[in-house]
């Protein structure tokens, strides 16, 4: 069945870049994006895991453990790891998943035949420190993914799983939210004593809370 938001993602020991992994083991305490890639030695991915790499930093202040996947093996990973190190300008610096019999990708419905019946599909999964998937999306191999515009949502997921609020269209960090609806306006002010400004009386926005 496929996997829907809130279900706990499915765990999986498999081999990688860097030797075994048991995913469960590998995200601890933290956040976690799992994404996939078609395959090895492919365009489009050398520029994706180059980017991702160089955002490496980004994703660790959010807590957030990177984890790539290809229908490769691992071997294959390592020597084109070098290759997006010399042509991205980067050091791959996460683990990259060596899916060669499919075993996660079937897991976590990577794999869309009517799309391409052998290679993954661009899936991102986010996954909050309470190992539930918090995002999912899904991308075609021939459009690579905005790993800043993943950051914003990672910064956007952390922001509401804490206070009781949503974030609007284009919202970046730093920029005023929207209260949730559940919030009655009159408790509005105990609840963001920073203040708030009602458009309509379902449009409430106020200045982000945990800044
Ligand atoms: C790529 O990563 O460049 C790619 C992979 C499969 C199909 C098209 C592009």
């Amino acid at each position: 069945m496929a996997l829907r938001l809130g279900d706990v993602a499915p765990d999986f020991t498999a081999d990688s870049s860097v030797g075994e992994i048991n995913f469960h083991e590998y995200l601890g305490d933290s956040w976690g994006i799992l994404f996939s890639h078609p395959a090895d030695y492919t365009p489009v991915c050398t520029t994706e895991l180059g980017a991702a790499s160089k955002l490496k930093e980004e994703f660790d202040k959010r807590n957030v453990k990177m984890l790539a996947l290809s229908v490769d093996g691992a071997d294959s990973h390592r020597s084109w790891i070098e290759d997006i190190n010399e042509t991205q300008n980067t050091t791959v610096n996460f683990p990259i998943i060596a899916d060669e019999d499919k075993k996660v990708s079937e897991l976590y419905d990577m794999i869309h035949p009517n799309s391409n019946e052998s290679f993954t599909v661009r899936s991102v999964f986010i996954i909050g420190n309470d190992k539930k998937i918090k995002l999912i999306i899904t991308y075609p191999a021939s459009t690579g993914r905005n790993f800043v515009e993943l950051l914003r949502v990672i910064d956007s997921l952390q922001l509401t799983a804490n206070y009781s609020v949503a974030t609007p269209a284009d919202w970046k960090r730093g920029e005023d939210v929207v209260v949730a609806p559940a919030i009655k306006t009159e408790d509005i002010p105990s609840k963001f004593p920073k203040g708030f400004k009602e458009i309509k009386p379902y449009l409430r926005t106020t200045p982000q809370p945990d800044l």
